[in-house]
């Protein structure tokens, strides 16, 4: 690819969504970080990260819940700069509670950002790349998608429903130079994370092999490895990045 390839990062200046902007960028990306507005501090934090790389990073405004404002973020990206080659859905929330205390508001809302969001974020991108015959999506799944976690029933489906999106896109598009692919967290050093209560956190982080919480840059690297256009023959994979938290074939 001659031109830098032009990425969309949703969650864009979130806790892992920021590192993936990053790296992106690193590899040499146009990266658009996309997310919701009114959060100053973070925004500001963002552009601060990201300052070194001028043009070469920006903000849009984008709640991934609303499926004609997907369309529309992706529609003025494509005018702006002639197309998305990376999609990274990094949009995520937790809603945590045990299912018997669960309210129907916090299952709605986690599936709306964390399932919803993924097709609606696929499906506004998903035509211009195969016009052009290129692209890369990766998802973001998460460990607890793989394994189910006490009080994340809304979560955990959620995020095992991420990769049953990622393989069956995956299959659609193959053939088309598009690859989609998931990368599944485990525990990391996020504002997200961080709100597990210290004692469950402890118990958590006891039982990563590598003996502590996985950096959001750990995050990053395997996501712009994914979104590599050297990563042509990786597709419908999962890659889990959890410091031996859970392993399995
Ligand atoms: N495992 C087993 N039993 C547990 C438990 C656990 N993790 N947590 C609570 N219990 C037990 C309690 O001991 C108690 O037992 P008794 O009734 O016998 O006394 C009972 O379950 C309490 O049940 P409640 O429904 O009252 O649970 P709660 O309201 O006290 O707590 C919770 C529920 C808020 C979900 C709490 O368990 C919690 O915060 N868990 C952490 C969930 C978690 O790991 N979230 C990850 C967020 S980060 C993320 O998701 C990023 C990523 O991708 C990795």
């Amino acid at each position: 690819m001659s031109t830098p390839p032009i990425a969309l990062v949703t969650g864009g200046i979130g806790g892992l969504g920021s590192a993936i902007c990053r790296q992106l960028a690193l590899d040499g990306a146009r990266v658009i970080a996309a997310d919701l507005p009114h959060r100053n501090d973070r925004l500001a934090a963002f552009r601060a990260e990201m300052a070194e790389f001028g043009e070469h990073a920006d903000f849009t405004a984008l709640d991934v819940t609303d499926f004609d404002a997907c369309r529309r973020v992706a529609a003025e990206i494509e005018q702006r700069h002639g197309r998305i080659d990376i999609l990274a859905n990094v949009a995520g929330i937790t809603r945590d509670a045990s299912l018997r205390k669960m309210e129907k508001a916090q299952w709605d809302q986690l599936l709306a950002v964390n399932l919803d969001g993924i097709f609606h974020m696929s499906r506004a991108v998903i035509e211009g790349m195969l016009a052009r015959g290129y692209g890369r999506i990766v998802n973001i799944s998460s460990v607890n998608g793989q394994t189910g976690q006490f009080g994340q029933t809304n979560y955990s489906a959620a995020k095992a429903g991420v990769h049953g999106f990622t393989m069956a896109l995956a299959r659609e598009v193959a053939a088309k130079g598009i690859t989609v692919n998931t990368v599944s967290p485990g525990y990391c050093q996020t504002e997200m994370v961080m709100a597990v209560p210290e004692p469950i956190r402890a118990r958590i982080i006891a039982q990563i092999p590598v003996g502590r919480l996985g950096a959001p840059e750990d995050i990053g690297r395997a996501v712009a490895f994914l979104a590599s256009e050297r990563s042509g023959y990786i597709t419908g994979a999962n890659l889990p990045v959890n410091g031996g938290y859970f392993m399995s074939f």
